[in-house]
Formats: C-alpha cells, structure tokens, sequence
C-alpha cells in the first residue's frame, strides 16, 4: 500500500518504469521521488505491481521509480531474469522487446559509469546478455533498437548506442559463424569507453577544442577501460582488445598504440566504425549532429577505406528501411 514513510539517510537508486513488469509482484520495495527531494514508499516487495499503479506513476509525470541501494543486486537479478523472459516470449512483440532491453541498457551503463566497479561490472554484463541475444536473432527488434538511438553526448547514452550498432554490425559480417562469442563482443561493445568514468567532466563536456593536456587526459580512456576490466577478470581477450584498440587508425596514428592496420583486431574495426558513425550522429560540444545519410556519406567519402570497406558495406544495410 503506497504511505508516506521518509527514508532520509538512505541511498536510492532510480530504475526506469519500463524495466518493471506489471502484473508480477513488486523485485523490491519501490519508492517515489517527491517534490523536495525525499523518497515515499510507493510498492511493497512481493506484492503485486498492477498496472494501476503504473499509471499513478505515469499520471505523476515520472517515468522513473527508485530502489533502496542494498536491494541493487536483488533488483539486477530480476532485470535480468525478466530480460530474458519478455526476449524469449513469442507473445511478446519485437518492438516491445527492444524498448524494454534498450531502456535497461541505458540504465545500466550510466550506473557502471557512476560506479565502475567490479562488482557491478559483472552484474552489468549479465543484463546486457539478453540484449545480445535479442539483436542476434530478431531483425525486427534490431530495425526498432537502432531507431530507439537517441542522441546526446552522455557517454552512457553514447554506449549504448555504439553497443547496439556494433552487435548488429558483428551479426551482420559473422552470421552463424559461431566461432565469435557474441556475448562476449557485445560486453565489449557496451564498455568499450569505460575509462571515460575517469574523465573529469568539465573536459568531458569542454566546448570547443581540447589543449594538449587535456586531449591526453581523453586519450587514457583506453586504457584506463582496459585495465579495469583486465582488473576485474569478467571479460575475454577479445572484447578487452575492442576497448583497447577501438582509437587506433590505419595509419598508424591512432592510439594508444599507433598500431598498423594489420595490428588492429577487426572486433576493434567494428567499434570504431559504429564510433566514428555515432559520434558525426550526435550532438558534441564541438558539432551539431548530422543525419543518418549525411553521417553515412561522409565516412564513406572521408573515413572508410581498405580494409574497412567490406564492414562499412555491412554497416549500411543497418539504416536501410
Ligand atoms: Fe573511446
């Protein structure tokens, strides 16, 4: 029953309204954000979550309800749990399967990027598995999530994005090779800026261009991402490769490495084509954003060559109708 019990000295964590399934009882107890910054208790955990409440939620004006911080890991298990279960219904429809996989990878990477921490890396990497699963085998799903890419230059928004193109691209080239571990890759895909939690976020969001100094800080992102998932043990060699050689050029003058073309890894090649492609798409302190064709045509006249041609091939028939 909703009351009006203040938590004051409590952490709370908001999860999106489309990641809570209706008609199933409430994963932990669900809280409202008031006007003045406290937190009301709204859902009780273990009782039913109706779609009444869902739209006293709506009527509000929220599309977000808030958990209490030790119940994180309870409510990450039933994200996962119901990922899987609405990807897997035939009843359910793609679309409806990508708004719902698309609204927890967003929610997700910004609290890996708030808390990149072990702990939670591995719980991240659970909820981004039905996702992968999703753009592999429903092309219908996958036409809807690439349309659900919205753009701003919040690097978890940012993520997700080039998680999806990328995931799509990768099954696009690879089709049923099954020698490619997708759940791998997409980890990969998804984290593959990780590092750039370590970034301040006044030279993140600098407008106009970047001093030497401050252009290094950026460029330790790669590194830095790789060696937090190298610490933490969850990823494979590929996809810690995707997040270490995702700025590396052909001509050798990229980084961190300034490896040659033949060095970079083609998972990395896949990064950075969705990069390059989200990064002309999106609004940056530096750019206004282009359209999809305008984005498409200037890398395929100024970005894409040799041994790129063939995955740039690939990557437009994602934007085809
Ligand atoms: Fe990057």
């Amino acid at each position: 029953m909703e009351g009006h019990t203040e938590h004051m000295n409590e952490q709370f964590l908001p999860v999106a309204l489309a990641t809570l399934q209706f008609e199933r009882a409430a994963p932990c107890d669900l809280y409202r954000r008031i006007h003045d910054g406290q937190y009301v208790f709204f859902a009780q955990k273990g009782v039913l979550f109706d779609s009444a409440a869902r739209d006293r939620v709506i009527a509000s004006g929220a599309d977000l309800l808030y958990i209490r911080e030790e119940e994180r890991a309870l409510y990450n298990a039933y994200l996962k749990e119901t990922l899987v279960s609405i990807v897997s219904n035939p009843a359910v429809s793609s679309n409806k399967k990508a708004e719902a996989v698309h609204a927890a990878c967003l929610q997700t990477l910004q609290r890996t990027f708030e808390e990149p921490r072990a702990v939670f890396l591995g719980q991240a990497c659970e909820i981004l598995e039905p996702t992968v699963n999703l753009i592999i085998s429903d092309d219908q799903a996958t036409k809807h999530l690439i349309h659900l890419t919205t753009y701003d230059h919040s690097t978890y928004v940012h993520s997700t994005n080039v998680g999806i193109f990328s995931i799509a691209l990768a099954r696009i080239l690879f089709g049923g090779d099954n020698q490619h571990d997708m759940q791998a890759l997409g980890a990969g895909f998804f984290l593959h800026d990780l590092g750039k939690c370590k970034i301040p976020i006044e030279i993140l969001n600098k407008p106009g261009l970047l001093n030497d100094e401050e252009r290094d800080i950026v460029r330790r992102h790669v590194l830095d991402g790789y060696q937090m998932v190298e610490n933490s043990g969850l990823m494979t060699d590929e996809a810690r490769t995707i997040i270490l050689q995702h700025h590396e050029r052909d001509d050798g003058m990229g980084y961190p490495h300034n490896k040659g073309a033949e060095e970079i890894h083609p998972y990395a090649r896949i990064c950075r084509l969705a990069d390059v492609y989200e990064a002309l798409t999106s609004d940056r302190p530096y750019h206004n954003s282009r359209s999809s064709f305008e984005a498409l045509k200037f890398m395929k006249e100024h970005v894409v060559s040799g041994p790129d041609e063939q995955l740039f091939a690939g990557f437009v028939k994602l934007f085809l109708a």
